[in-house]
This record gives C-alpha cells, structure tokens and sequence, in this order.
C-alpha cells in the first residue's frame, strides 16, 4: 500500500506540483483545497477533498479517512499586495488555518509536516546573500502570517511529549511549469513578473510595467533569485523522505544563488519567446526589496538537492508552453 500524504492548497500553482511529483515518487497525493484561489482542474494526480482549514470536524474527518503519513502544508493567500490592503485576511486565513490544521494533525498524531514558507520573511536586507540564518524582519502581511506559521509549528514542535517533525522552505521566486504541461501557473489577478510579461507578448494585456529603475541594482531594477516549481518541488519530496528517516527539523531556502534583473527577465522572455515584450517604465511597486538571493547551500548539502531545471530558459520556455496551451484558461 503506498503511503498518502496530505497536500493543502494541491489546486494551486505549487500543490499541483507537488502532486505530481508525489504521485510519480509512490506516494498518493489527497489534494485538500478551499477553491478560494485554487483550480479544479488541477487536481489530476490523487482523490480531492474540498474544505477549509478553519474547519476543525472537516479536518478531523479527512485524516481519518486517508490517514497520511505527513503533510505538504501550501494553502495560503500570498498577494503580497491584497496583504498590505487587507492584513486581516493574510492573518485570518494563513494563520488561524495553519493553526487549526496543526492541532488536527496532533489529534491525528501525525508527526511529519513540510510547510511553504517564504524569503519575504526576511524582509528588506538589501545587498546580503540571505541565508537561513538572516533575521525575520517581513515588511508585509504576508511575510508576517508565514514567520508567524513558523513560530506556531516551532512551538507546538517544542511542547512536552508533542512530536511534529517539520521542514520549513523559503522559498525565493518560484517560475516556470511542469515540462510535461499537465499543470502550470495562473492566478487570478497575476501579479507576477514572468506570466505578465507572456501575457503582453500575447497581446493579453496592453503592456508590462517596469516597477522602478532606481534601485540601488546594476541596472536599477530589482533584482530576484527565480527557481524553477519542479526544482522546488524536487526539493519538498526529498524533504519529506527525510523527515520519514528520522530528519531533525530544519529550515531551507529554496534559491540557486543566482539573481537575475527585472530587465533580464524581460530581455530573456523576449528571446525565448522570438518577440518582442511591449514594456514601459513605472514607479516603484510598494512593499518591494532592491534584491532578494538566496545565499544558502544548505538544502544542497543536507537535502542532497540539485535545482537543474532553474535556467532562466527552461523557466521562461515552460511557462510559455503552458501559457499556449489549448485550452489554458482566458
Ligand atoms: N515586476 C514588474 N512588473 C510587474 C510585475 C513585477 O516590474 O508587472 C517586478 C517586481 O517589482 C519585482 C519582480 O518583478 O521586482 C518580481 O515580482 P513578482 O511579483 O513576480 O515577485 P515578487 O518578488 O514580488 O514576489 C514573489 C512571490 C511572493 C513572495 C516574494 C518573495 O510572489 O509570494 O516573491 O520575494 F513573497
């Protein structure tokens, strides 16, 4: 009988994913996921649940029923942006969730979760390689309820008698889309660099905005460490079976060290794509940091990870497959 691990959010972007690559490693995925900003369509790789995680007795209930060895923990709100306007939301959902999905787990007694954090815990540190151990200052909402979901899985992990296994991973800018196109990225609205930029060479959209060009940055606009969703998720799947063996928790970024201008992106989507990216310069985006690099070995080193697929081009050229894909969502 193959082992079921509990994927919340496995309708979104990165669930999906992560699905799959559970799926394709021997284990059963069991999506659980709101709707709230995820797709039914994506779940395509395990059986499906649908439920909030404020729900205690619907929780209860799906462990009961699927009794999962662990748990991929993905379901959040993270429009950095919606946080700044309405932080009571970020609050509410990602951490309120987080916390009733924790006490179902121990009721459940099961021991092992890997929790999607993110580098915006970090906040603003311009021109530091970041590293796990940088401090935890987040200038958003958003970053606030992840550092906040860490502090609570820490705390519960600490509890006399309690047993929660956990791996957290910052993640740095996840891009790109399964090489197969059986899952890829859309948010509604997307807020995001890569996906914007294709929508505009599509002509989905008039143009893409250059948020700022004075950044303290070689060519003044910012600077992200981009990775590519089937590396990172290469990462959580090697995650997991180290926490079975009997991991110690730990903590990762999940970055390749490399940093790539917004004008970079722009100048390699437009050489993936053989067209031209109708741009403009715009002020500053609020809430955004000059430069955001992973500085860390340390999921290469302990984890034994290799992000492989996080070239620019392989990036860029998935998600403009999926992006062309009949039937991508309009
Ligand atoms: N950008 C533009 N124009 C756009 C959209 C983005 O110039 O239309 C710029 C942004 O200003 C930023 C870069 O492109 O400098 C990347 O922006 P994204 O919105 O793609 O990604 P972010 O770096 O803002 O955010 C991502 C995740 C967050 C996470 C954050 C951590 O979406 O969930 O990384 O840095 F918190």
């Amino acid at each position: 009988m193959t082992s079921t691990v509990l994927v919340t959010g496995g309708a979104g972007y990165i669930g999906s994913h992560a699905c799959k690559a559970l799926a394709e490693a021997g284990y059963t995925p069991v999506t659980f996921d709101s709707f709230v900003t995820g797709w039914r369509d994506a779940v395509q790789f395990g059986p499906l649940e649908e439920g909030d995680l404020r729900d205690p007795a619907r929780l209860d209930e799906v462990f009961a029923k699927h009794k999962p060895v662990a748990v991929m923990h993905f379901a959040a709100l993270s429009d950095v942006g919606q946080s700044a306007r309405d932080p009571g939301l970020y609050w509410d959902n990602n951490v309120i969730g987080s916390l009733r999905l924790i006490e179902a787990m121990q009721r459940a007694s099961v021991e092992h979760i890997a929790f999607s954090s993110t580098c915006a815990t970090y906040g603003e540190q311009d021109g530091v390689m970041l590293d796990e151990t940088c401090p935890q200052q987040p200038i958003n909402a958003y970053g606030a309820s992840k550092r906040a979901v860490e502090d609570l899985i820490r705390n519960f992990a600490a509890a006399p008698g309690a047993v929660l296994n956990h791996v957290f991973f910052r993640y740095f800018n996840v891009a790109g889309a399964d090489p197969d196109g059986q899952v890829g990225e859309f948010h509604r609205p997307e807020t995001h660099l890569i996906p914007l930029a294709l929508d505009a060479v599509r002509g989905r959209r008039d143009k893409l905005t250059i948020f700022g060009q004075d950044y303290p940055t070689p060519d003044g606009t910012c600077v992200r460490d981009y990775v590519h969703v089937t590396d990172l998720i290469a990462a959580h799947v090697l995650g997991l079976e180290y926490l079975l063996k009997g991991g110690a928790s730990e903590v990762f970024n999940l970055g390749t060290g490399r940093g790539f201008s917004v004008r970079e992106v722009v100048e390699a989507v437009a050489r993936v794509t053989d067209e031209p990216v109708p741009a403009e310069d715009g002020p500053r985006r609020a809430g955004d940091c000059a430069a955001l690099v992973s500085g860390s070995r340390k999921a290469a080193d302990v984890l034994g990870w290799s992000p492989d697929h996080s070239t620019l081009e392989q990036m860029i050229s998935t998600a403009w497959a999926w992006h062309q894909k009949p039937g991508y969502r309009n």
